[in-house]
């Protein structure tokens, strides 16, 4: 018997493929809130490459099974039980009919099928479609499906599915059906169904060649006016996909549809996506810069699936980063090439600083805790808790090492490759390797370790000059320091490390390189390494002066470089470098270094203070005005108090804070004057414009207001904010101005501005939801006070009528930013906050487990705080693993007390 306090823990080394194939499936729906009654009549036959089986064993979950039958004849051997339906003694190739009821009303896990606003929709990935009918609900159980909807005409006029729609039309009693094929063998995490009170913004284009598609926007009547961006971005996808990797879209008809209670971001249903309204909706009253970034990048994503992931899709879900690295590496690619075209080096690294800081701010930090896992982990309790920065950020980087390494048109043949030998096919991270592999004649055995090893990999640098040879020498040291012990089970030798290096001299220009064993020096200034082994040299030849190294150049590797720069050769760097993404990081290394001396400092009650070559170094890209302003918005930034805390021996959230503002007060009050003609220059007065150089000149100038916001007197900034409050054409410039009020304010328990801008804001966009998502996640993530802890606002907020745990988006503006986003306030001494947490993890566990899980993981670094915060943890982690129930939870907060 199965121990049922242990949940089963599933293992990628266990893979065998499916007793039965399914080739066909036809499924019926009457579509009732509280009972939908689904047929699902498919074509199951044995799978000649798998171990006999006699019985057929399918997936299901809360399902009512009503009847079984085989060729047309009621079958009696079929016994439905808590995981699925078992099917005895079936015949070798038979038609199954199968007739089940679900209800959707209640469904509030938001997986398998729901209602929304009264519309109803699915979520399939990765066992959603168990929650709709019995099925062999594993990726590799490929089948063309027919899909009819039938429902009331009144109350759901639009009837969608996948692929092409072949019928619709009136049925007795007020009802319509549609019925829908999609041509294309998919597995059941693509099926997707749609019904409800929609209208769509509809575009005709002609692919590459030649062929007419429909596109469309669904969303509720009043979003209509947010779907333009969103239509563009799915246009500029197509146009991509085509251009970059020659993939034309295959269907006639491609459609979004926006639902605002979604778990994630969106969905790839193979030709109905299924999107998060936060990734759909936007106009330039209701959505930021960042907004307008993110929905063209989803929008990328979801289409980009249809090639990666859908045409060529899983074998199993240990190879989940298949698509979902390959597909992050393209979406970030694609908004690269929006933003800057494939030569604007300047815009282009804007979106890989981007990239990276999130990588290391999240990915990192997952890495280092007991979730850390390979890119292709070994085995899981709940496939749900592994969509992770691992597997989409982490797994990105590792298919941009292959660029790396081959080129772009290497790459790109690769890539075909990997097509002609795999569509239609559910494979593996293996087969994409060897496509690469193949195609590039290169044995990338070593590379696999990238798939197989967690951890953060950390390569020490030691250089040496021969000023008398002109000899200059760089050894690389790889090892993962004292990794997670989650991390270190699976570490098995070194790893292929694409190291990009430049050399600069003295002037700040690039040196001619020219490696030991070469002619003479390469046409490129910047230099890729193979580094391969644990401790490797390569050593330069005819380097006439003593250069300084530019180290793993656009952040080449996923790794963490260990280099002793000091803190002048850091400014000069931040100066010079000619690799813009290496300058943003000098930067940034100056900066940490600074925060965590200073943060040390704060732990132990030293007075604090900041040395006047760094607010130089600062000062220098403030006022720079050959630098775009998107690149000195990110240098100006400081790293953020998360990836502070997380660098520290033990992370102590109040001193990073403590530091954190030190800094950026002395850096406003020290450059107040540049702060200002910053703020002003970088104003981009009249109609509002989404390009990249506008929303460049905002960030910097609300970045300037953010600063001017910590003078010591405020008044100027408060006056400035809201001015531009009240005078803003945008929500970039709204939010900004409102953000600052509030921090402005922080320090005297809030102000007259600030709440007067509050309010209006709340009465102004009382009609979007999207927006008063943001309402809320301003005040949870805003400045607190020993007066005023942000804790009390928040206990406050919960209480507000707009308030509502089961819609995801709503419960993430407040909790999780609270949770996750202001750790100086959520980490109070008092413990408050954790046992906030805890209460809303057991709240949400009994709604929705998958939202419950992420927000468990809040608290998953624990055992790296210090010993009061450690304690306090340690006591919410065991509340809750002593009260929830679900798996996902379950699986979360065993792993972080283990
Ligand atoms: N495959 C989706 C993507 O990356 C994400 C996804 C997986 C998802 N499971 C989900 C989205 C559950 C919503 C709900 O694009
Ligand atoms: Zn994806």
């Amino acid at each position: 018997m199965a121990d049922t306090a242990t949940p089963n823990v599933i293992r990628r080394a266990d893979y065998a493929p499916p007793a039965f194939l399914i080739d066909t499936v036809a499924l019926e729906f009457d579509l009732v809130p509280e009972r939908t009654v689904v047929r699902n009549t498919m074509r199951v036959r044995r799978n000649p490459d798998a171990s006999h089986a006699s019985n057929l064993e399918l997936m299901g979950e809360q399902l009512e099974f009503v009847s079984a039958a085989i060729d047309g004849a009621p079958f009696a051997n079929a016994h439905a039980h808590e995981h699925g339906l078992t099917l005895e003694n079936v015949p070798e190739n038979f038609e199954l009919t199968l007739t089940s009821i679900c209800n959707p009303a209640e469904n509030t896990t938001l997986s398998g099928l729901y209602v929304s606003g009264g519309n109803f929709f699915t979520q399939c990935e990765a066992e959603g479609f168990r929650r709709i009918t019995y099925f062999l609900d594993r990726p590799d159980v490929m089948a063309t499906f027919t899909v009819t909807l039938r429902a009331s005409k009144a109350d759901y006029p639009v009837l969608l599915s996948n692929g092409n729609l072949l019928e619709e039309g009136d049925l007795p009693d007020g009802r319509h059906f549609a019925r829908w094929e999609d041509p294309f063998r998919k597995p059941s995490y693509l099926f997707a169904l749609v019904a409800g009170k929609l209208v769509a913004l509809e575009e005709r284009v002609k692919s590459g060649s030649g062929k007419e598609k429909l596109l469309q926007v669904w969303v509720e009547p009043h979003d209509l006016d947010k779907t333009r961006h969103a239509m563009d971005s799915l246009i500029n996808s197509i146009r991509w996909d085509e251009s970059r990797f020659g993939l034309e879209l295959d269907l006639d008809r491609f459609m979004i549809v926006a639902v605002s209670d979604f778990n994630m971001g969106a969905m790839e249903n193979k030709g109905l996506n299924i999107f998060n309204t936060k990734y759909v909706l936007a106009n330039p009253e209701t959505a930021t810069d960042t907004d307008f970034a993110n929905i063209e990048a989803v929008v990328g994503h979801e289409y980009f699936h249809n090639w990666t992931g859908n045409r060529v899709t899983c074998r199993d879900w240990f190879q989940l980063s298949l698509k979902e690295g390959l597909t992050v590496f393209r979406d970030q690619e694609f908004s690269a090439d929006m933003a800057g075209g494939a030569t604007d080096e300047a815009a282009r690294a804007t979106k890989r600083i981007e990239d990276v800081r999130v990588l290391r701010q999240m990915q990192f930090a997952e890495d280092a805790g007991p979730m850390a896992h390979p890119v292709r982990p070994e085995s899981y309790v709940e496939i749900n808790n592994f969509y992770t920065m691992t597997v989409y950020e982490k797994g990105s980087e590792v298919v941009r090492m292959y660029q790396t390494l081959f080129g772009r048109d290497g790459f790109r043949k690769g890539m075909d490759l990997y097509f002609k030998r795999h569509d239609g096919q559910a494979v593996t991270c293996d087969d994409f390797r060897h496509a690469l592999a193949d195609a590039n004649g290169r044995d990338l055995a070593q590379f696999e370790r990238w798939y197989s090893q967690a951890g953060t990999p950390r390569v020490s640098v030691r250089t040496k000059y021969d000023a008398a040879q002109q000899r200059y020498s760089v050894t690389l040291t790889q090892g993962y320091g004292d990794a997670a012990p989650a991390a270190r089970e699976t570490q098995k030798g070194p790893l292929l490390i694409p190291f990009a290096i430049g050399l600069i001299g003295k002037d700040g220009a690039d040196l001619p390189l020219q490696l030991e064993g070469e002619t003479k020096a390469s046409g490129s200034t910047t230099r890729v390494l193979d580094f391969t082994q644990t401790e490797q040299t390569f050593t330069f030849v005819n380097v006439a002066q003593e250069p300084l190294p530019s180290l793993l150049r656009n952040f080449s590797a996923p790794v963490i470089v260990e280099y002793d720069y000091s803190a002048d050769e850091l400014a000069f760097l931040l100066a010079h470098d000619s690799d813009p993404f290496n300058r943003w990081e000098a930067g940034q290394r100056l900066a940490t270094r600074e925060l965590l001396t200073l943060a040390g400092r704060a732990t132990t009650g030293v007075p604090l203070q900041l040395d006047d070559s760094v607010v130089a170094a600062f000062a220098r890209v403030l006022t720079d005005e050959s630098l775009s302003p998107s690149f000195r918005e990110l240098a100006l930034m400081l790293p953020s108090e998360a990836y502070l805390a997380e660098q520290m021996a033990e992370s102590n959230p109040a001193a990073v804070h403590a530091a954190r503002q030190f800094v950026r007060k002395r850096l406003a009050n020290a450059l107040r004057k540049d702060w200002l003609a910053v703020y002003e220059k970088h104003r981009t007065p009249g109609a509002y414009e989404a390009t990249p150089e506008a929303s460049g000149h905002r960030a910097l100038k609300n970045l300037a207001l953010s600063y001017l916001a910590e003078l010591d007197d405020p008044a100027e900034a408060v006056r400035l904010a809201s001015a531009q409050y009240d005078a803003a054409n945008n929500m970039t410039d709204r939010s900004a101005a409102l953000s600052a009020l509030l921090n402005a304010a922080a320090a005297n328990g809030g102000s007259v501005e600030a709440q007067q801008a509050l309010d209006d804001f709340y009465r102004r966009f009382e009609k979007e939801p999207l927006v008063i998502d943001k309402w809320f996640a301003l005040q949870a993530t805003q400045r607190g006070s020993a007066q005023r802890p942000v804790i009390e606002i928040v206990r406050k907020l919960m209480a507000h009528p707009a308030f509502n745990l089961k819609n995801p988006n709503r419960a993430r503006s407040l909790i999780f930013s609270f949770c996750a986003a202001n750790p100086a306030q959520f980490h109070a001494e008092d413990g408050s906050g954790y046992a906030f947490w805890a209460d809303q993890v057991i709240a949400l566990d009994a709604i929705n487990p998958q939202v419950a899980a992420r927000l468990a993981r809040s608290l998953e670094l624990w055992r790296r705080f210090t010993p009061t915060l450690r304690d306090g943890m340690r006591a919410a982690l065991e509340k809750v693993a002593s009260q929830v129930k679900s798996r996902d939870v379950r699986e979360i907060v065993e792993k972080a007390l283990a």
